[in-house]
């Protein structure tokens, strides 16, 4: 066994942990900041409670978008060199938290945002980064990735450089998601842990928390969603996202590269996307994956079976139940997506989201009829 594992984020994990902001931006030196968020964020309050806890001047840019394109990329990074900070707060849900990590790259970094999207194209250190996450869902506070929207296409912006110095993990921001929001973000989770947990890039810590975050998340999950007032069901689901990003580090597999070419043509949250294929992937993974599948299905609540495919079929039934009681489509036939567009965007997926570390390979007639299967709403492997 071989594995490298690089996290060198603190975490600091609860209710009230709000309330170490500044004590959080002391000890990184800091005595000016940018805080990156979004208007929402500013009307309900949450980024001032972010600010009065933080207790340095601040600056804030409240421009982030859902699904943000390069052009507000460009405007961050504009924000970021325009003063001397020396540090940034990303306060809000994945947007926000990967629009504060490449403004920490910017302000140190030359050049426009667009020459930026690859992989590792950062030279110099970026600036000091505290992410404080708002939804329980992304990750994004543990991550290397900044998601940006290209021409209507998914890229990214990665670079080991832009993990997080901090991250302020506090259930109680989360309490007031709108159920919508509460369903996307916590299904992105669950994607995250499982799909990590799928990929040939596991190691036994990302493994470790994948499961646990899984367990969290199926148990509580739904009771968030119909109860956002439960503080227990929404610590769980903070700390099962918190998990989600820990396991991250495996990569996503196919799952993810699908829900991509859904996203940007149906205008789907995130966690929509990425939640519609997870069953099917999970049905059609079982066998590829075969000796890990027992443990998956013990985090998912699922009697176990020494058939690989029946206990990923029946694995896959539980998180399709959990997408329709979250009103979560579960077919590209209910999404609009026409019979005729499947290859095309069969191809697409291979083309510009390749998966070298998925353990089930994919040709072009392979993932079309995946596709398909998605259409219809077959989960047989
Ligand atoms: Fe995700």
């Amino acid at each position: 066994m071989k594995f490298s594992y690089f996290l060198p984020t603190k975490l600091s994990f609860g209710f009230g942990t709000l309330g170490t902001l500044g004590s959080e931006a002391k000890a990184l030196g800091a005595s000016r900041a940018l805080v990156v968020t979004d208007k929402v964020m500013v009307s309900t309050g949450i980024a001032q409670r972010a600010t009065e806890s933080l207790g340095i001047a601040f600056d804030v840019f409240d421009g982030v978008e859902a699904e943000p394109r390069i052009e507000v990329a460009q405007a961050v990074a504009d924000r970021a060199r325009s003063a001397k900070y020396d540090l940034v707060v990303g306060v809000g849900g994945g947007s926000s938290m990967d629009m504060a990590k490449v403004a920490a790259g910017f302000a140190t970094n030359e050049g426009p945002a667009r020459s930026f999207v690859g992989n590792n194209l950062f030279s110099k250190k970026p600036l000091p980064s505290i992410m404080v996450p708002t939804t329980a869902g992304t990750g994004a506070e543990l991550t290397v990735t900044s998601m940006v929207t290209v021409e209507g296409h998914k890229q990214w912006i990665n670079s080991q450089l832009l993990l997080p110095s901090v991250a302020v993990v506090d259930p109680d921001l989360t309490m007031s998601m709108p159920q919508g929001v509460t369903a996307a973000t916590g299904m992105d989770a669950l994607c995250h842990n499982t799909e990590a947990y799928l990929s040939s890039l596991a190691s036994p810590i990302t493994d470790s928390a994948a499961l646990e975050g899984v367990r969290l998340i199926v148990q509580n999950l739904e009771k968030a969603f119909d109860s956002g007032g439960d503080r227990m069901a929404r610590e769980s689901m903070s700390l099962g996202a918190l998990m989600g990003g820990i396991a991250l580090q495996a990569k996503m597999v196919y799952g993810h590269s699908i829900g991509y070419t859904i996203a940007t043509r149906f205008r789907l949250a995130h966690g929509v996307s990425c939640g519609l294929p997870l069953p099917y992937i999970i049905s059609n993974y079982a066998v590829a994956c075969a000796p890990k599948m027992k443990k998956l299905a013990e985090a998912y609540g699922v009697p176990p079976d020494d058939d690989p495919a029946e206990l990923g079929r029946a694995v896959a039934e539980k998180a399709r139940g959990i997408a329709e009681h979250l009103k979560i489509p579960t077919t590209l036939k209910e999404l609009g997506v026409a019979e005729s567009d499947l290859p095309t965007l069969a191809e697409e997926c291979l083309e510009m989201y390749p998966r070298p570390n998925s353990p089930l390979v994919f040709d072009r007639r392979s993932m079309s009829e995946f596709y398909r299967r998605m259409w219809e709403g077959n989960l047989e492997g």
